[in-house]
């Protein structure tokens, strides 16, 4: 639970939690700021030993920070809880849509997770990391699950030709591999089946359903008939079962209860022949984004969902089986800010300020897209006390392009570095090039050192894809 300081602060270092400096083995996902965020020479935010500012001068701005320390707290937290609280195997899988790239699948998979991936080109990525680090080609089969509810064929293709676990969504999906399969000889294609359990959550509420208005898995009127049909396929490997219920979630009650729908379903594939193996719970936990979010911990929604596993099992009578969930945002999330510069100001009398800043709807979607809210803190002014209730603009030609809706802020002047709190998840993964604005550069800090994980992009990059037929320049 995130303290009283927090709720109403005075100045940016109320954000520095007592708790985060005294005990960084805290929980990421309840931590506003990364687990390493200090004050060096009174004013300035530090982050994995290196200060905001001379950041931004070195990179430039807008700019991802990227803390390698809470990113591997938060896959700690998650590996080493399933194997105190689950008797059974386990495996953690990052949901790498939450943020794909070479750097962030290497730290990840160097903790030892495995990886969901939802595209060819989230699949590529992951690959390709893996197999720069040293990964054998068995090795990479074992530690990618490819979702998607609408595969192409090129894409299943691939995921063939890797050997990956495919978690098939639907019918035509179901066909095709078995059509893949018949067609390559000696193929034994790895599968779980991805069902709509009937539970929808909405983060603070959820509702079990018969049946859910949702565009992915099969329905679960279809259960009987989709393992009638994969049983009779030697091709395919049906290992287990899959469902994702939301995101940002906060009740541990809605996954408890996927638990025991769930069991049963794994226990009724048995009267099909289908000895299930493997259970995966998807992700989904939540993080703070602001001082009134209130998400357990890693370590306790993995003993809920754990301990609710394995009654379940008790309950059917059957094996505990492989365990896996998929994270995103509760791993990558907290991990990260964004750096920007502010610049132009407009008063408004009576109604309102708005400040603005070189970045915005194009690096972080989030606000536009969901009516997000994040916290906010001025780098080189964490002493100052806050004064003003600002508007946070960003720089598109859209008058929607707020990031923060009346923020609280010490006097802040242009050339101020604004931190936006919390961007490590969904941010870079939807980040556009809207208005031709380059898509930010990303650093990973650790120990006072920053290393570029992803180069700012340059106009050149912006026209690199354009085609110019040749006739339009006569
Ligand atoms: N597994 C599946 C099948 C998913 O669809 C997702 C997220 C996850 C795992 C990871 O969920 P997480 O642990 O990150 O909650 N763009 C939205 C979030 C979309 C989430 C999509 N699925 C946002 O910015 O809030």
């Amino acid at each position: 639970m995130i303290s009283t300081e927090i709720r109403t602060p005075h100045s940016g270092q109320d954000y520095l939690e007592k708790s985060a400096t005294e005990s960084p083995r805290r929980s990421p996902n309840q931590s506003l700021l990364p687990l390493t965020a200090k004050i060096k020479d009174k004013d300035l935010l530090e982050i994995g030993g290196c200060d905001l500012k001379t950041l931004v001068e070195q990179f430039g701005s807008p700019l991802y920070i990227l803390d390698e320390v809470t990113l591997r707290t938060a896959c700690e937290q998650y590996r080493d809880s399933f194997k105190t609280y689950y008797q059974g195997e386990s495996q953690v899988i990052y949901a790498s849509k939450a943020w794909s790239s070479l750097a962030v699948v290497s730290v990840i998979a160097s903790e030892g997770l495995g990886f969901d991936v939802v595209s060819g080109g989230e699949l590529y990525t992951t690959q390709k990391a893996l197999e720069k680090m040293g990964y054998s080609p068995q090795q990479i089969a074992q530690t990618i699950y490819f979702h998607g509810n609408n595969k192409s064929l090129e894409e299943l293709q691939l995921a063939i030709a890797i050997g990956c676990t495919i978690i098939v969504d639907n019918w035509l999906e179901l066909e095709t591999l078995v059509k893949l399969g018949n067609a390559t000889p000696n193929v034994t294609i790895p599968i779980l089946l991805r069902l709509t359990p009937g539970i929808e959550c909405h983060t603070h509420e959820y509702i079990r359903t018969g049946h859910l208005d949702s565009k992915f898995g099969f329905d679960p009127n279809q259960i009987e008939a989709v393992f009638t049909y994969v049983a009779q396929y030697p091709c395919l490997n049906c290992r287990g079962l899959h469902a994702h219920i939301g995101s940002q979630i906060f009740e541990r009650q809605p996954h408890q209860d996927l638990a025991g729908v769930m069991v049963e379903w794994l226990k009724k594939a048995q009267d099909y022949g289908l000895p299930l193996t493997e259970l995966n719970i998807g992700g989904g936990l939540g993080i703070c984004y602001t001082e009134a979010d209130d998400p357990p911990s890693i370590e306790e929604w993995v003993k809920a969902v754990s301990e609710a596993v394995m009654k379940a099992c008790e309950g059917q009578k059957i094996a505990l089986p492989k365990l896996i969930a998929e994270p995103g945002r509760s791993l990558v999330g907290p991990a990260c800010v964004t750096a920007y510069t502010v610049g132009s100001r407009k008063e408004i009398p009576q109604l309102r300020t708005y400040i603005a800043v070189d970045g915005g709807m194009s690096d972080n979607p989030r606000p536009i897209t969901y009516q997000s809210l994040y916290r906010v803190v001025i780098a080189n002014r964490m002493s100052v006390p806050i004064t003003e209730t600002v508007t946070v603009a960003g720089k598109h030609c859209e008058s929607g392009d707020i990031l923060i809706k009346d923020a609280q802020l010490p006097q802040t002047h242009p050339g101020d570095i604004l931190v936006v709190m919390g961007t490590g998840a969904y941010n870079y993964s939807m980040a556009s090039n809207y208005n031709r604005l380059s898509r930010p550069a990303a650093v990973l800090v650790h120990d006072g050192e920053a290393n570029l994980i992803l180069q700012r992009e340059t106009y050149e990059d912006l026209i690199r894809q354009d085609c110019l037929p040749q006739r339009l320049l006569a």
